[in-house]
């Protein structure tokens, strides 16, 4: 939902905050999460390393036209600054670090893989361990060498094995270390953002953008971010169901008994009366890959909101609500309803892969926190079953098309300096994670 106003944000630069809301900061039970709950902070490469200057996202960033309100830049300069970031998840009170890989550093060229980010990459996984940190790692969030966008992206029939291909020599050096692998994260975004219902124009831009990306590669089918139309989308698909068969295939057939999952951008869908609407919501966005994932050890949900429908659509937020930057809902208890639905629909365990929210006023996040894991702990008291509880994100860092304005992070990075300041929010979830309770 909220990558709707995201789109909008990076055009229109809007941030709205409405009246607290009653639903945020209700009374909460002290019932420890089960032991060996992971406790995590995620990140992703191209959000926070900089300078991914070999990706898709990073070529659309500098197209003209282009979509992103600004580059990535340096983005939290992470790349470098990886063992104080790791160092900083540990004094926190975490025990999971969520990061992704770069496909585009790791094989730059087709069939060209780097020794030197390969290594770079296990460097990052050791640290964690050193360090007591489970590495939970995603090997595609959503950004993608500049060379597979050239070739149609998720489009190209062969984009499973492309995608196989570099998820087997990744796992070769790194699957030994990894304590969950998460193929593609959120490959059902552009369903959600179809649902939603984008401005055309919005979509036409995209796809202004695309053509003039690939232009400058001798490329007409240039496929890269996810603001794709159905049209557009529809096709992908079964190609990304295909590709996430076949990479998890290739991570298992090295090491069998690494958990494997993909990642799914799930809202709180209610019904508020009928519920035809909202269930041919579900059957689009969410059905098709509980069928790819039928092999798969967990899933991750990621949630950030609700979303409520009567027998005509979606509703807007209530009146009165909390309003993110996006100026979607900000409704803490969506995380238990996502989470029960997933587990309920899935028969799989859950692994909340991201959850927050994007706001100025650190001030409204630590309430929301305990209000989420409050829903979170009911669901798993009625029976869902649940992994962990990793928050997106550690830092503010790169939106995509919002480009730096949304701010989700726990801790605040200086744009010049890189200095980074934990917010109140860090330290109170690092303390909730540290007691394995709220
Ligand atoms: C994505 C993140 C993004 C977050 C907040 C998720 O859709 O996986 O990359 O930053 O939502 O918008």
């Amino acid at each position: 939902m909220m990558i709707t106003r995201r789109a909008f944000s990076g055009l229109v630069a809007t941030a709205a905050l409405g009246a607290a809301s009653p639903a945020i900061g209700t009374a909460r039970s002290r019932t420890p999460f089960p032991k060996g709950f992971q406790w995590g902070v995620a990140t992703s490469g191209h959000q926070t390393e900089g300078d991914n200057t070999a990706s898709d996202i990073w070529w659309m960033e500098h197209a003209e036209p282009t979509l992103f309100a600004e580059p990535s830049g340096s983005a939290t300069a992470s790349f470098d600054l990886w063992p104080a970031d790791l160092d900083l998840v540990k004094s926190l009170g975490f025990n999971t670090y969520r990061f992704s890989l770069e496909w585009a550093r790791i094989e730059p060229e087709e069939g060209l893989f780097s020794q030197g980010m390969i290594a770079h990459y296990r460097r990052i996984i050791e640290g964690c361990h050193t360090r007591g940190l489970a590495p939970v790692v995603t090997f595609n969030h959503f950004s993608c060498p500049r060379w597979f966008a050239a070739l149609g992206g998720w489009t190209n029939p062969a984009a499973p094995d492309l995608f196989a291909r570099y998820c087997e020599r990744a796992t070769q050096d790194l699957g030994a270390g990894i304590s969950h692998a998460v193929t593609l994260n959120e490959p059902n975004l552009p369903t959600i953002l179809s649902w939603i219902g984008l401005p055309p124009a919005l979509y036409e831009g995209h796809a202004a953008m695309l053509k003039a990306a690939g232009a400058a590669l001798g490329s007409h089918n240039f496929s890269g971010g996810f603001m794709l139309s159905r049209d557009e989308h529809l096709p992908m698909i079964p190609i990304m169901g295909a590709a996430h068969r076949k990479a998890r295939e290739a991570i298992k057939n090295l090491r069998p008994d690494l958990p494997v999952g993909l990642s799914l951008a799930v809202s709180d869908d209610q019904a508020t009366g009928v519920t035809t609407i909202r269930d041919r919501k579900r059957a689009e966005a969410y059905e098709p890959w509980f069928a790819f994932a039928a092999d798969d050890d967990f899933i991750g949900v990621q949630n950030y909101d609700r979303t409520r429908f009567d027998a005509k659509g979606a509703l807007p937020p209530p009146a009165g609500a909390v309003l993110n930057q996006m100026g979607a809902e900000v409704h803490a208890p969506s995380l238990g309803g996502a989470v029960r639905y997933v587990h309920r629909a899935s028969g799989k365990p859950v692994l909340v892969t991201e959850h927050g929210v994007g706001i100025a006023d650190d001030a409204v996040r630590v309430p929301f926190i305990l209000d989420a894991l409050e829903s979170l702990r009911v669901a798993m008291a009625d029976g869902a079953e649940v992994l962990g509880y990793i928050h997106w994100s550690l830092f503010d860092n790169f939106e995509w098309y919002s480009g730096y304005t949304p701010r989700f992070g726990l801790v605040e990075v200086d744009r010049q300096t890189f200095k980074r300041t934990p917010k109140p929010s860090a330290f109170a979830l690092g303390a909730i994670a540290r007691n394995n309770g709220h």
